[in-house]
């Protein structure tokens, strides 16, 4: 029984990542099928769906190589834009086969940055269009399993509008579930002034309305781009750092290879739905294993190996390997320090055929003794493998760790828009849209978030426990 999965991507930045991850995923399943050629099947039907048109996809990521009958797939996923820019790229681009007139909205102006302007004056407005759509996508489904939401929060549209369509699948779709790669902003790289007000009404909403959230944030993946590229040019005999990567950072922000990280997350996360292996994982058991209380859904993320030039050759001490280093912060998707906190339940997902079950079992008893699990979930790891390997890689680890850790993120969070709140900076233009009570409520949600993830850390050691309330003083 197919088990499939509907992508809402939400702004610029949720459209732009839905591309790169389109792309690798029909680079995958035309991977998986080699020489022998796909034919549609539940793997492909998790994010596709086939329609009676046909579709020929350019040949280097068609299923089959281009040697197999031409699939007529369309993407299970519904885009959404209050400007045309990004959407109207993905129509014209390579990929443009893959969506449909129904598949989309857009309107002209963008939500401006504006949160509100994106949930209470957009999000009502295509209330009915967006459901229309969405019902579309789920008709075709047999046995949907769950909405993948693409989004950031620092801008006005994926993270107003993104959060809206949560609330409508929260009410129409309660027992699908709601997953969210949100792209949180880093206060190192972001432009967005407005960006702590979007960030923490949205955050508000997610707390309430998603079943698991992935942050990914910008800071974190450009500085995995620059360990990889460390990495590879060591293994090329000592070459220099390339150019594009200086110590003052990254020059523009490079997305597509950014978007290409989160891309690979996602499939990660959904290569047991999508592929044979000895232990699937699904996204139902992730919740059930990962989630001890409803809210507090915030995983953080770390793959490895972030290159495999020169290396991972042999097993198990590529497997030991890999797994010491999920566990470095260079691996991270977020900024945050999981081994100073607690963890609540963490899950080890491989990807490739020359691991196996007693490999994962190993390795989680040679590190558990360093990790500080809650007293009441001292075996909570899960694990999952699939025999698929990732495109750039034999094996491929994701770790998923529910860690108090980024309750001290939303505390900064928090401190970023206290900051601009108190002098009342640019309060006009959300107030424009909605009371000024939303702030308030938002910032408390946010607090009450905060004070469950510190409640869990009462039994670290003392100077953990200071080091955290130092940081949510005002809190508790
Ligand atoms: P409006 O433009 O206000 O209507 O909202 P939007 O949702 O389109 O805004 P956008 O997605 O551009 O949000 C801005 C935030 O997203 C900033 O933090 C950007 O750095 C980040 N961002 C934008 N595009 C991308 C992208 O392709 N990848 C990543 N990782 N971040 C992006
Ligand atoms: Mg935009």
């Amino acid at each position: 029984m197919p088990r499939e999965c509907i992508t809402i991507q939400a702004g610029q930045c949720g459209n732009q990542v839905g591309c790169k991850f389109w792309e690798s995923a029909l680079r995958e399943h035309a991977a998986a099928a080699g020489n022998q050629g796909a034919f549609f099947d539940d793997a492909l039907s998790s994010f596709f769906r086939n329609v009676d048109t046909r579709y020929k996809p350019p040949r280097e990521i068609q299923p089959g190589g281009g040697n197999t009958p031409i699939m007529c797939l369309k993407a299970r996923a519904v885009l959404v834009d209050m400007e045309e820019g990004v959407v109207n790229q993905l129509l014209k681009g390579q990929l443009s086969d893959l969506f449909d007139k129904k598949q989309y909205i857009t309107d002209n102006s963008g939500s401006g940055n504006n949160w509100a302007q994106g949930h209470e004056f957009y999000g009502p407005k295509y209330t009915e269009s967006i459901l229309e759509k969405i019902r579309h996508e789920a008709e075709s489904c047999e046995s949907l399993q769950s909405f993948f939401m693409l989004h950031s929060l620092g801008g006005g549209t994926g993270s107003g509008v993104g959060t809206y369509i949560l609330e409508l699948l929260d009410d129409i779709y309660p027992k699908v579930y709601r997953f969210c790669a949100s792209v949180f902003p880093s206060a190192e790289d972001d432009h967005v002034v407005t960006s702590p007000y979007n960030s923490l009404l949205s955050t508000a909403k997610l707390a309430e309305h998603a079943h698991c959230v992935l942050p990914v944030e910008n800071q974190a993946l450009i500085d995995i781009i620059r360990k990889r590229e460390s990495l590879d040019a060591r293994a090329e005999a000592g070459q220099r750092l390339p150019s594009s990567i200086t110590s003052r950072g990254i020059q523009g922000k490079p997305f597509d290879q950014m978007n290409g990280i989160t891309a690979n997350l996602l499939l990660h996360l959904t290569s047991s739905m999508r592929f044979e292996g000895p232990l699937n994982v699904d996204l139902n058991e992730i919740t059930t294993n990962l989630v001890p209380y409803p809210r507090l859904h915030f995983l953080v993320s770390s793959m490895a190996p972030l290159s495999t030039s020169g290396r991972l050759v042999q097993r198990p001490q590529a497997i030991n390997q890999i797994f010491t280093e999920v566990f470095s912060r260079d691996n991270q998707h977020i900024k945050a320090s999981p081994s100073n906190y607690t963890y609540l339940a963490c899950a080890f997902l491989m990807r490739g055929n020359f691991c196996t079950i007693s490999d994962l079992n190993q390795n989680i008893s040679r590190i558990q003794q360093r990790l500080h699990m809650v007293h009441w979930n001292t075996e909570g790891f899960k694990i999952g493998l699939c025999n698929q390997p990732p495109l750039d890689s034999p094996l491929s680890l994701l770790c998923l760790a529910n860690n108090t850790c980024i309750g001290s993120r939303f505390a900064s969070m928090k401190e970023s828009f206290s900051k601009l709140y108190k002098r009342k900076v640019y309060v006009h233009h959300y107030t424009q849209y909605m009371d000024a009570g939303v702030f308030e409520d938002s910032c408390c949600q946010v607090d009450d978030l905060i004070a469950e993830y510190a409640a869990l850390e009462v039994l670290r050691p003392p100077d953990t426990v200071h080091r955290f309330r130092s940081v949510l003083a005002d809190i508790i």
